[in-house]
Formats: structure tokens, sequence, C-alpha cells
């Protein structure tokens, strides 16, 4: 401790007694993506206004390349890349000088890897991260620290805003894709190139903060219950069409042939055997107007033309009958034709007419 306090007590001494010029302190390389910066500080005890000199090595001689400059640093971009340098740095005073201040760097190994760039897309609850490794300083654009150092690899830091927790995740590629993060929720991150092989961490990027949004694609199984609840409704609006279309089919039905259906209370009352009966004397006159009409009608046919006219028009009423009815009692009563109008109950002859609306109504009874 006091030898080193004597020997700058001394060399303070002999600065001022014999005016020798203090070198420059603090010498270091600055250098970030090959952007090589030498610096220095002034000497202390420096007499005035001093100058300074910046020399490198290049093929065993030295090239001046800041020459007396009043700057405290020195710009050494073009340097190579490749292997180790000598740089050395002088201070100036008249025609005084300082001893040379001699550092080796070897700027692969020795430069500093700056920030990457980084951009980062929200896509509902997932970020997507652009990464672009710095560009080499002096060189063209193309070239950038990732294509210099085959074991190149981005780190990524990112956290919820507010807390402290940390996830990382590495990567060789200038794309990422964080998925599965929290909705809504504001993360940070930020990103750094990394050699692999030099374990070598290059600076921070600025973090970015993006808040995610909710993913607006349902989940499954929300789809499958609305693809069976869907599914359901087809289903049921397909019965309940089926059911109208068989509705509207039995109406018609009913309205096109109003003769089969009889009014609730003649069914109740037809139901028991007697009453049936009784209704051939309480049936409406209509009907019996109607019935003997046709009759009136028949009676003018020639029994001949009626055979043939009834035959063919049994046969096309019931298909396969016809031979047998055809040579059968029906021929010789000219009355039977009457049916041709439409009663089927007439073609038993003139005693059953009276009695043909009450055949029609035992028919529909079951129904
Ligand atoms: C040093 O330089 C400054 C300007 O840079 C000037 O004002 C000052 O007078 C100079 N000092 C001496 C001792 O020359
Ligand atoms: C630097 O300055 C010295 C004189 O001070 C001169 O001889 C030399 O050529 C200069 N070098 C450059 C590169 O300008
Ligand atoms: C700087 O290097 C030169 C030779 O290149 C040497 O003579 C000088 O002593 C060195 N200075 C220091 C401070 O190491
Ligand atoms: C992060 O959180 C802090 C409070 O913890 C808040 O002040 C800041 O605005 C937030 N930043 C972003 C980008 O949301
Ligand atoms: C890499 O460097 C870190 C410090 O920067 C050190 O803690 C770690 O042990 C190193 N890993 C290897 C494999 O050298």
């Amino acid at each position: 401790m006091a030898r080193t306090w004597l020997s700058w007590l001394g060399g303070c001494l002999l600065v001022s007694a014999l005016g020798m010029v203090p070198p420059p302190q603090n010498v270091r390389m600055n250098s970030v993506n090959f952007k090589n910066i030498l610096q220095w500080e002034p000497p202390a005890f420096a007499k005035g206004n001093l100058t300074y000199t910046a020399q490198f090595q290049s093929y065993n001689s030295f090239q001046d390349v800041c020459n007396s400059t009043a700057l405290t640093e020195c710009h050494f971009s073009s340097v190579s890349k490749y292997g180790y340098h000598i740089f050395r740095v002088r201070a100036e005073f008249a025609d005084e000088y300082s001893d040379w201040i001699n550092i080796t760097f070897c700027p692969m190994d020795d430069t500093a890897i700056g920030p990457p760039g980084m951009q980062v897309k929200v896509l509902a609850e997932s970020l997507h991260m652009s990464f672009f490794a710095p560009e080499v300083v002096g060189e063209h654009e193309t070239w950038t620290m990732k294509s210099l150092y085959s074991s190149w690899v981005y780190n990524v830091q990112y956290w919820k805003n507010g807390t402290h927790k940390k996830f990382q995740l590495s990567t060789p590629y200038d794309f990422e894709v964080l998925r599965n993060l929290e909705p809504q929720t504001t993360y940070c991150l930020h990103v750094r190139g990394f050699l692999l092989e030099q374990n070598k961490s290059g600076e921070w990027s600025q973090p970015i903060c993006e808040t995610t949004t909710s993913d607006e694609t349902l989940p499954s199984w929300v789809i499958a219950i609305i693809l069976i609840a869907s599914v359901f409704v087809v289903f049921l609006l397909l019965l309940s069409c089926f059911a109208s279309m068989w509705y509207i089919y039995k109406k018609t039905k009913y309205a096109f042939a109003p003769g089969n259906s009889l009014p609730q209370h003649l069914k109740e009352f037809l139901s028991y055997p007697n009453h049936s009966t009784l209704l051939f004397y309480s049936l409406p006159p209509p009907d019996e107007k109607e019935v003997f009409d046709k009759l009136s009608v028949v009676a003018e046919d020639l029994p001949s033309s009626c055979s043939l006219r009834m035959s063919a028009l049994r046969g096309s009423m019931e298909p396969g009958s016809e031979k047998e009815t055809h040579s059968t009692s029906q021929s010789h009563l000219p009355v039977v034709t009457s049916a041709s109008e439409g009663d089927q109950s007439a073609k038993q002859g003139p005693t059953l007419l009276v009695q043909s609306p009450a055949l029609e109504l035992s028919d529909t009874r079951p129904v």
C-alpha cells in the first residue's frame, strides 16, 4: 500500500518535474456486433489539453487510425473479425508523448452480442414472435450475428406483467409461438442471442408487453354438444313435419270422403244394436232422397247394356272378382246398375236399397 502510494507520488513528481506525459487510463475495447471502439480516459495530472493517437497492429506494423485526436475514443470497425489484434493508444502533448498502452482483442470471441429485434403478434391465447438477429456492423445487411455463429440460439424469457416468475425457451429459429397462455393477460417478453459453443450470452432486448385475447374458437366439447342438439332439433322438426303431413292427409281424406265419417253422437248412438234399428226410422230425409233419386234414374236403363256396364264397373272397382260376379245374379237386375252412381250397397237388390244407409253406417262403425 505504502509502496504504491510512493510510486504514485514518485510518478506525479516525475511528471511535473521532468514534463513527461502520463499515458491514458482505463483503455478498453468496447465492441458490440463487431463495432469496435477503443476508449480511454485522460490521465491524471495532465498538463493541458492532450491529444491521443491510437493504432492497431497489421502485418507486424502498427497503423495510425486516430491521429492526434482530442477525443477519448477511436473506431476500429474495419479490422478483421478473425484472429487476435493488438491495439494501442498514447497521450501526446506538444512534442512529448506517453508510453503506448496495449490491449489485445479477438473480435469473434470478445465482441458483445447486441439485442436482437423482435415482433410480437397476438393471436387469441398465443403470442407469435419473430426474431431479427443483430446485423454485423460494417457488413452487408444480410450478415447477421446468427450467420457468423453456428451455435446461435435465441433465448426468450416471458412473464406475466407484475409477476417475477420468468419462463424460458430457446430456439434456433427466427419464429416461435407461445401457446396456451392465459386469456386477457398481459405478458412481457424479451429475447437475447446465445452461443451454445462459447457459453456466451448476448444482451437482452427491451421487453415487449402484449395482452392476450380470448380464444374465439369454441372448445371441442361445446361443439359436440351443439352438434348433438342441432341433430336432435332437426330430428324433432322432421318428426313434427311428418306428423303434420299425416294430420293433413287424414283431414283431407275425411274432407274428400265425408260419407265415411259420422258425427260423434251418431257413432255413439249406433254402437248399440237396438239403436241402429231405430235409426232406420230416424234417418234424416236427405239421405233417403238421394238413394231414391238414384233408383229412379237406374230404372230407365236397358237390361242388356246394364249388365255389361255393371260388370265393367265392378271390374274397375273390385279387380279379381269380375269373373265370378259376371256369371251370377247381378246381370238380371237392372236395379243393380243404380250402383254405378257410387252406392255399393245398392247391389244387393231393391229391397235392400232402403237399408243401404244402414249398411253404410255399419261399415263405418269400427273406424
Ligand atoms: C483546451 O481546449 C479548450 C477547448 O477545447 C480551450 O478552451 C482551452 O483553452 C484549452 N486549454 C489549454 C490549456 O490549451
Ligand atoms: C499522423 O501524424 C503524424 C505526425 O503527427 C504523421 O507523420 C502521420 O503520417 C499521421 N498519420 C496519419 C495516418 O495521418
Ligand atoms: C506495448 O507493446 C509494445 C510492443 O508492441 C511494447 O514495447 C510495450 O512495452 C507495450 N506496453 C505495455 C504497457 O505493455
Ligand atoms: C405492467 O404492470 C404495471 C403494474 O404492475 C403497470 O403499471 C404497467 O402499465 C403494466 N404494463 C403493461 C404493458 O400492461
Ligand atoms: C456458462 O456460463 C455461466 C455463466 O455465464 C456458468 O454459470 C455456466 O456454468 C457455464 N456453463 C458451461 C457449460 O460452461
